[in-house]
């Protein structure tokens, strides 16, 4: 293909080498085709309202980026081809059609523009991740209020610690994402301001509104400093890591699922719909979907570690470097969205085997915390109680009789829980294992997820709002 001719071209003899155009150029920003089109509205709304180009001529431009925005929200990577970017891919398509298009550029620079695009990008999609930690915590209530009473061992190391009902463990993984929700809350609010009008490092000679600008596109603030505004990416890192935190939360609870999906285990069983067999042993069901989870967890995680990198270093004012964490930026959300999404379908689907949890917690000896603190009641000190059935524990291993048995014979008089459920109702404490203190966790975080809906509703419908002005709808 006969290389077009670039937009900068005007300072060189001869046309940049095909190779190096490939090389070069970004492919990827499909994923932004979008948000620069909505920047380029608003960036066309405030050189008219500075009176750099006529009502006329702005009304000409706008209405031809609302047409080419239809035409990549078809598909932008079908518009992209053979653009160096976006920026580039979109100015050529509107010069095409208005001959005003050519005075879109007028007090911009596309690297105000890219910082811009990614801002956008990131707003639009941090609010979807936040849809999708919702939707995650809301299986997970669900599912806790279903197993309110259904025992099992939890463990610390690994090994039988102390028995819990599955609503305290599932609501723990609950609380995770609640801070993981709050994290790219708080991102957002950190990093809502507009760096349109930065230009390419210094501002410009043209006395355009940024307030207006900003406000426009939804900012509630806007940049104080143009070097900065074009060269900070810490929204990006943040981002990054926001998801990759969340991946770690989801990996965490993908490896218990294959855990408890053994055969040793047998705590749960995975419906068919999200396993997968063996090719060479028919009786195979393997947890395949979890271990998706658990292995594409690395993606977010080196995604962040990929954008650190390349801003390593980095002086100040743009570099092209800069444009290589796109592809980290937006493979960090789609991972991570498709982790979450996997992981709710796998929560409230999974069967849990409540008689065989039962039974793994019903051992006695990880009722012995219990033993202690009644002896610690009557009086004895901590640190001799827990001597005290430490060697009674190790006498009923040794000897096999009930540890009950052992402690009557030693005459400590205590009550041994005959039940897991006793054991797990003497633990009343603040967030402790009590049904009690289940009940209160789980107002709380019904509580939790009404606020979350009721806060992403409000920000959600001011994006679409201030995306549905900008296009004239
Ligand atoms: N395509 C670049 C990126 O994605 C934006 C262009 C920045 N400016 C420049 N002179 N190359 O980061």
């Amino acid at each position: 293909m006969k290389s077009k001719r670039d937009l900068w071209s005007g300072r060189f003899r001869k046309r940049l080498d095909p190779e190096a155009r490939a090389f070069s150029s970004s492919p990827e920003d499909a994923a932004i085709a979008r948000h620069d089109i909505i920047g380029s509205i608003a960036h066309a709304m405030t050189l008219r309202r500075a009176g750099i180009i006529s009502e006329r001529e702005s009304e000409e431009i706008v209405e031809a980026l609302r047409s080419i925005y239809k035409e990549v929200s078809a598909d932008a990577a079908e518009f992209l081809s053979g653009e160096e970017d976006v920026h580039m891919a979109v100015e050529r398509r509107l010069t095409s059609m208005s001959p005003a298009g050519p005075k879109l550029h007028t007090a911009r620079s596309r690297n105000d523009q890219i910082a811009l695009d990614l801002r956008l990008y990131v707003r639009e999609n941090s609010l979807r991740m936040m849809r999708g930690i919702i939707s995650l915590q809301k299986a997970l209530l669900r599912r806790a209020s279903g197993e309110r009473s259904t025992v099992l061992p939890g463990y610390t190391h690994l090994q039988h610690a102390q028995p819990v009902y599955l609503s305290h463990h599932l609501l723990a993984h609950f609380n995770r994402l609640e801070r993981d929700f709050r994290r790219i809350a708080s991102d957002m609010d950190r990093n809502c301001f507009s760096p349109l009008g930065a230009c390419a490092i210094a501002g410009t000679s043209h006395g355009i509104d940024v307030r207006y600008s900003s406000s426009l596109l939804g900012f509630p603030r806007h940049f104080s400093n143009s070097i900065d505004a074009t060269s900070d990416r810490d929204f990006v890192l943040d981002a990054c890591y926001s998801n990759a935190v969340t991946a770690l939360h989801l990996s965490s609870m993908a490896e218990e699922f294959i855990l408890w999906s053994s055969a040793e285990f047998s705590f749960i069983d995975i419906p068919d719909e999200l396993s997968t067999g063996s090719s060479i042993m028919p009786h195979k069901k393997n947890p395949d979907m979890a271990e998706h989870i658990r292995g594409l967890a690395s993606r977010p995680i080196s995604d962040l570690s990929g954008v650190a990198t390349i801003l390593h270093s980095l002086p100040l004012g743009y570099a092209s470097d800069l444009q290589h964490v796109k592809r980290y930026l937006f493979d960090s959300f789609e991972v991570t969205s498709s982790l979450l999404s996997v992981a709710s379908s796998f929560m409230s689907s999974v069967r849990f085997n409540r008689e065989r949890m039962r039974e793994a917690a019903s051992d006695p000896l990880s009722y012995s915390v219990e033993i202690v603190d009644q002896l610690v009641q009557s009086g004895m000190a901590f640190r001799e109680a827990h001597e005290l059935v430490g060697r009674a524990v190790l006498k009923s291993l040794d000897t096999g009789k009930a540890l009950s048995d052992v402690l009557s014979q030693a005459g400590v008089r205590a009550n041994v829980p005959s039940v897991p459920e006793e054991s797990v109702e003497m633990r009343g404490s603040e967030g402790g294992s009590s049904l009690e203190s289940i009940r209160k966790q789980m107002r709380r975080a019904s509580s939790v997820v009404e606020r979350e809906g009721r806060e992403l509703g409000a920000a959600e419908r001011r994006y679409e709002s201030m995306v549905d002005t900008l296009l004239g709808k």
